[in-house]
């Protein structure tokens, strides 16, 4: 959702005339987008803020976006005077307001709901002329895991309308766009029907493929599923964190599902569709995980297989239950943990590599590699392939010819216009 925030930032800002640069400079305006789910990269923002002020111009406005912006409001004034302005994730509609008057101070903290959408629908960007577009459907989340800020930073769970969305995926598909991803935080606890959204997103000839991130387990429904099975555009790949795979850290998680429900729902994906893959994300280090608890999650791991997932240590944030939990664990356990799971998912990955080559897969093309001599392409199952060319069209049948723990490389097989 940070990286759509951040496309969507720069489409509006290009929609006002300006020019993105590396160079911060040269930069008329700095804008740091924020994320505060672990502590780490929260920390990092306001030593970043010191560079920037440091080596910026000094009429250059600049200022923060996004959830550290919410959780530090007004003082992050106090930290850093000469801010100009201070936007939550749901205020950076707001920012063009500092440009108009450069010389005040801009604060929004708001949770405004869904107003941030209307302002900044499709027709009203400059338009993203990339194979992928992603779509925000619903934002915030009313699931409320104890260790997570998320319900604070981006509020109670909202729904965009339906036609607001399909509106947008006709924008999208209009200026190129192949592939869609409705984005949310709870995506598939959407209001108003993913599956019907799906469907009419894939009754648009040009949209080839469609996906969605990050789904709660068991808010996947039995149509949901079921569309797996019978929607081809669909992408054979899901991202459903699990987080933990002990009961007991699931429950002090406030994530109420056992073991049983969620390897049931991976069972019906499967047999929707047997060559799913599935995706999760996984916390190490909860307060209390024991050493068996650790062993189910690497178990869990194991068994489902999952490719392309993310793993974190625990991070205590303000807001949050679980910060007030007893038996932290110390950072040095954490830290094996992490390093243990993550040969795991490792393996995973390479395992699951391996057994791709020699297969056709139908890849979007991304562009191209730092060197200019190779395209990037995607999967249906979100892994990078790299194929030895400089200009294919969107969609291209590749052959995989090798593989290894990160990534794929592939020939081309026919063109697909
Ligand atoms: N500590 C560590 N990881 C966290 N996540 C969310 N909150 C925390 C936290 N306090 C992870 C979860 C979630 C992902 C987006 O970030 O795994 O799925
Ligand atoms: Fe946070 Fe996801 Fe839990 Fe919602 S479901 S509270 S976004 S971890």
């Amino acid at each position: 959702m940070n990286v759509y925030d951040g496309m969507r930032i720069a489409s509006m800002l290009r929609g006002r005339g300006m020019t993105e640069t590396d160079d911060v400079a040269a930069a008329d305006l700095i804008v740091l987008n924020t994320c505060s789910v672990r502590e780490k990269a929260t920390n990092k923002v306001f030593s970043e803020l010191g560079r920037i002020q440091k080596r910026k111009r000094p009429d250059a406005l600049f200022g923060i976006v996004g959830c550290v912006a919410r959780e530090s409001g007004a003082d992050a004034f106090r930290r850093i005077p000469e801010l100009n302005f201070v936007l939550g994730p749901q205020s950076y509609h707001k920012l063009p307001e500092i440009l108009d008057n450069p010389d005040s101070k801009l604060l929004n903290i708001d949770l405004s709901g869904l107003e941030k959408f209307d302002e900044l629908n499709y027709s009203n960007l400059k338009p993203q002329t990339s194979n992928l577009s992603y779509i925000p459907i619903q934002e915030g989340c009313d699931h409320f895991c104890t260790y997570c800020i998320v319900p604070h930073t981006r509020g109670r769970e909202l729904s965009r309308p339906f036609d607001d969305v399909m509106r947008d995926v006709h924008a999208a598909a209009d200026t190129g766009a192949i592939e869609i991803c409705f984005l949310g935080q709870n995506v598939n606890g959407y209001k108003f029907s993913l599956d019907n959204l799906i469907r009419e997103t894939a009754k648009i000839d040009s949209i080839e493929r469609i996906r969605f991130t990050s789904s709660y387990p068991t808010e996947m429904t039995d149509d949901l599923i079921a569309l797996f099975g019978t929607e081809p555009k669909l992408l054979p790949f899901l991202n459903m964190p699990i987080q933990s795979g002990s009961p007991d850290v699931l429950t002090r998680m406030n994530r109420p599902y056992s073991l049983e429900l969620y390897i049931d729902i991976v069972n019906k994906l499967l047999a929707a569709r047997p060559d799913i893959q599935i995706s999760s994300d996984f916390i190490v280090g909860f307060p209390g995980e024991t050493d068996e608890d650790f062993e189910m999650t690497c178990d869990i791991a194991r068994r489902i297989k999952y490719i392309n997932s993310y793993s974190f240590k625990y991070s205590p944030r303000p807001h949050t239950p679980a910060a007030q939990f007893p038996n932290q664990i110390p950072e040095n356990i954490k830290k094996v943990r992490l390093k243990i799971l993550d040969e795991i998912l490792t393996e995973n990955n390479r395992a699951f590599n391996e057994s791709c080559i020699g297969r056709e897969m139908e890849c979007l093309i991304e562009g191209p590699d730092k060197t200019g001599k190779h395209l990037l392409a995607r999967t249906p199952y979100m892994q990078q392939v790299i194929i030895a060319a400089n200009n294919l069209p969107p969609l291209q049948k590749i052959r995989i010819t090798s593989a290894n723990k990160c990534s794929l490389r592939g020939e081309i097989i026919n063109l697909k216009s």
